[in-house]
């Protein structure tokens, strides 16, 4: 397997009121349907295109400058590739300085190289969906995509990493994975991600549960003040390390799954109310 595994950076960094990292999301639809996937993604899910307030609304929540980070997920990111293209090149005009990540399955390789190579600064990588990518637990992409991105990466090495074994119980959850069941699964530990934009105008604390509708991700609004977000994220980390994670051990449960089946049992984080 020429690609590699990307590292991951310290959690939780916040400079002044600005994210280091944030997850940017238009929808779950998707060009596949995987048995597992954490956002439910499929064919008839729902999108709705990055705009010029959600870019702004991005602009004030993350830091600008080369070490910040902003990652395009979904749903799949290559059908509209032409929008995410759009969004590269709107960030980078107002000064963005840091690099994007896109996750992709794949299957639109050479949509997928586009978005890579429009990046004026070359600070784009791709990670791919490891299950589409080996055809352990999805099926796997057509072997002329996999060629194309297999000769990018060995041509522009690391540029195209691929995403992180692991299942995570979220979504259509643990009973719904079909591939090799010796695959890491988690402990009682979040892996403490970054927030999530939505392109429905919501920040939300964590891009697994983005398609849960519970009071306890609701980090605000695209029109809360970037403290907001960034205080109500602290929040969210220490709910995290003080609430969630002694429910996980007590109750021997994965750390997703207390999010998946158990919210109803936590309290709300104590999140700052929205100003009028
Ligand atoms: C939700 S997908 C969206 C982007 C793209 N469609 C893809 O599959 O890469 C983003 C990442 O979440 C991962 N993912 C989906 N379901 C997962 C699960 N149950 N546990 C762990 N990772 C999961 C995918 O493998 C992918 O790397
Ligand atoms: S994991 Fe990615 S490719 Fe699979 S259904 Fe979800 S969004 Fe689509
Ligand atoms: S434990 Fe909850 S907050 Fe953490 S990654 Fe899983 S779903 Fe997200």
């Amino acid at each position: 397997m020429i690609f590699k595994q990307r590292v991951s950076r310290e959690r939780g960094l916040i400079e002044g009121d600005r994210l280091m990292e944030l997850h940017l999301y238009p929808g779950n639809l998707c060009n596949r349907e995987c048995s597992f996937c954490t956002v439910l993604g499929n064919p008839k899910g729902w999108y709705k295109k990055y705009t010029s307030e959600h870019l702004e609304g991005v602009l004030q929540a993350v830091c600008t400058h080369e070490g910040a980070t902003v990652k395009f997920y979904g749903g799949e990111p290559t059908l509209d590739f032409e929008n995410v293209i759009w969004a590269m090149g709107y960030l980078r005009e107002k000064g963005f300085l840091g690099s994007f990540v896109i996750y992709s399955n794949g299957i639109q390789a050479t949509r997928l190289i586009q978005m890579i190579e429009s990046d004026p600064l070359k600070r784009t990588t791709a990670s791919l969906n490891y299950s589409i990518t080996t055809g352990d637990g999805a099926p796997p992409m057509p072997e002329k995509a996999l060629k194309i991105l297999e000769e990018y990466e060995s041509r522009h090495s690391g540029t195209i990493a691929i995403g992180h074994p692991a299942i995570l119980d979220m979504g259509r959850g643990f009973e719904s994975f079909r591939g090799d069941s010796t695959r890491p699964k988690q402990s009682s530990q979040c892996p403490h991600c970054y927030p999530v934009l939505t392109t429905r105008g919501r920040f939300q604390a964590c891009p697994f549960a983005v398609e849960i509708d519970a009071p306890h991700f609701q980090l605000g609004t695209l029109h809360s003040p970037p403290e907001q977000i960034s205080r109500n994220f602290k929040i969210f980390l220490n709910w995290l390390d003080t609430v969630h994670e002694s429910y996980a051990v007590k109750h021997h449960l994965p750390a997703c799954t207390v999010c998946h089946k158990h919210l109803k049992d936590l309290p709300i984080p104590s999140f700052l109310p929205e100003k009028a």
